[in-house]
């Protein structure tokens, strides 16, 4: 049985995942992985990519420290190989020729670094950083634009770490260093600091006690997760490198016919706001099969007519804008229910519907429940009646949006500060969101109305999306780990699947097409 999985990193290519119990071809390289402190290998990342591909296909030694590629996974040719292993680099042979036909074998030798810093996730520095999990968590809110490693490396005292604070509150998410989008000022969320206000000080002074500010500095060792093991080693992981090399696609998407489309802005999309940062976040499907863009501080949705590659814009009403209207989510899944899409504005918490047919918007206020609770949505994905789930990343709780009788219900999650994030309404009506602060999974099912959840094994994984495949698993990424989780509901196991680079996984999807589910 196999699995493919499919999804968008913030990091540098598409990606795909899949798992295999067993090779089902012959094998076209091979060889053991090991070191002198570690003969034995197991849970090493062996990648390898042929001279001019665009594809690097990725395999993980097992318990023997043999790695072994899938003769259908390496075409022939010159192949440049690589591994991923905390604490180690490749000292030998880094290429080797693969034939048609026969098994191409490398013993590679790996030597200890001394660039583990260089290494570490962000979730490892999570890992290693001293002190209490409760205010480190704060530093989860800095992973959208770039890692923990400049923060920990710099070497700004509490002052200026207060003025870091303030200065990262005027980029827009869409921001990276070599990218930086300011905020107009004169909206209601010009200053948008990451670090909550009542925690800055405390944060600025314990950050000052962990960089490289003084001599005094707290020295800390650098805790990197242990490799995965079993399981977990029986994976091939394909990644196709992106046309532009800036590309930093936040939301991936697969259609019937198994294109991915991701950030639609390498189509061009027609700027709103020239003024306003650029970029774009949910990315959805209609049941008709064309694509729904959220365009952030451009204000407004868009259409994307997958056939004939056509786009509109649908502003949002002039009256409704300000300098940080941001149209950060969409959902337009159940759109054929009764013809709208769900929209929202980040910057004032205001739940919005288009109408396709009317072509008009319609603002819904805030989401309050009859008690006058209110809650905000980051993902809101649909049920079958076109209901809009509201997953509470400030929170813990999830809400649902009656699309009849615009009736507000509010369920807490059983687990604190679990900042639901986004996810999807399974075919029977069960829907599964990803829990950024709890580290979790959960479960909600509208006809008990009770939530379960289930935490990862691998600490700071932060996931930010899940999805059900046919077969009942669940899939999750992780934004800070570069790690894949999958969950079997009926037996509580979880497997964890490394992956070979950098990333920062934000949504995950399944390809369902054949007679097995393939994720
Ligand atoms: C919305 C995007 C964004 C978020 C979120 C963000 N940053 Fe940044 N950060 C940037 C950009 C853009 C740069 C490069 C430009 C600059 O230095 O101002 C940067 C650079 C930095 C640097 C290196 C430059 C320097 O002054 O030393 C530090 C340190 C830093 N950020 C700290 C943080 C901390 C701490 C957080 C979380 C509280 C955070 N950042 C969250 C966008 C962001």
């Amino acid at each position: 049985m196999r699995k493919t999985l499919l999804l968008s990193s913030c990091g540098l290519a598409a990606l795909l995942l899949s798992t295999a119990a067993q090779a089902e071809t012959g094998v076209a390289l091979t060889g053991k992985v090991t070191s002198t402190q570690e003969p034995t290998m197991e849970g090493v990342l062996v990648s390898a990519k042929r001279d001019g591909s665009t594809v690097t296909t990725t395999v993980v030694t097992n318990a023997q420290g043999v790695y072994s590629f899938p003769a259908e996974k390496l075409a022939p040719g010159h192949y440049t190989l690589a591994i991923r292993a905390a604490g180690y680099k490749l000292d030998g042979p880094k290429a080797v020729d693969v034939a048609s036909g026969s098994t191409a074998t490398a013993y590679l030798t790996l030597a200890k670094t001394n660039a583990l810093a260089n290494q570490l996730t962000n979730g490892e520095w999570l890992n290693s950083l001293p002190g209490d999990d409760r205010l480190k968590a704060a530093l989860t809110n800095c992973v959208g634009c770039h890692t923990i490693q400049r923060i920990v490396q710099s070497t700004h005292d509490d002052a200026e770490f207060m003025q870091v604070f303030a200065r990262m509150g005027t980029y827009s998410p869409g921001s990276t260093p070599t990218h930086p989008q300011p905020l107009l000022p004169g909206g209601n969320n010009s200053d948008r600091s990451p670090m909550p206000k009542p925690i800055q000080e405390k944060m600025a002074a314990y950050l000052a006690s962990v960089n490289l500010s003084n001599a005094e500095s707290v020295e800390f060792p650098l805790k990197p997760f242990p490799r995965l093991t079993g399981r977990s080693t029986r994976v091939v992981i394909t990644e196709y490198d992106l046309p532009r090399k800036d590309a930093q696609p936040h939301d991936v998407v697969m259609d019937k016919d198994g294109t991915v489309w991701y950030k639609v802005t390498d189509h061009e999309i027609p700027t709103l706001r020239p003024e306003e940062p650029k970029g774009s976040l949910a990315l959805e499907f209609d049941p008709k099969g064309n694509l729904w863009l959220a365009g952030m501080y451009q204000a407004g949705i868009y259409k994307i007519d997958t056939k004939t590659k056509q786009i509109i814009a649908y502003p949002y009403p002039k009256e409704w804008l300000n300098a940080t209207t941001q149209s950060s989510m969409l959902s337009a899944q159940h759109n054929d229910v009764d013809g709208k899409i769900w929209t929202n504005n980040q910057d004032t918490h205001l739940v919005y519907r288009f109408d396709t047919v009317s072509g008009t918007y319609e603002d819904l206020g805030q989401a309050v429940d009859k008690n006058g609770t209110h809650i905000n949505g980051y993902g809101m994905p649909t049920d079958a009646q076109n209901n809009a789930y509201q997953l509470n990343f400030g929170g813990a709780s999830i809400g649902r949006i009656d699309a009849k009788t615009k009736e507000v219900t509010i369920w807490k999650t059983p687990l604190p500060f679990s900042r639901p994030r986004r996810g999807r309404v399974d075919e029977n009506g069960i829907l599964w969101f990803a829990e950024y602060g709890a580290n979790g999974i959960g479960r909600f099912d509208p006809k008990t109305n009770e939530i379960k959840e289930w935490q990862l094994p691998t600490p700071w994984d932060e996931p930010y999306d899940v999805v059900k495949a046919k077969d009942g698993e669940v899939w999750t990424g992780s934004m800070l780990t570069d790690r894949v989780a999958r969950l079997d509901p009926k037996t509580d196991a979880i497997t964890e699947y490394q992956l070979p680079r950098s990333t920062n996984i934000r949504r995950v999807f399944v390809d369902d097409r054949g007679a097995k589910p393939v994720l």
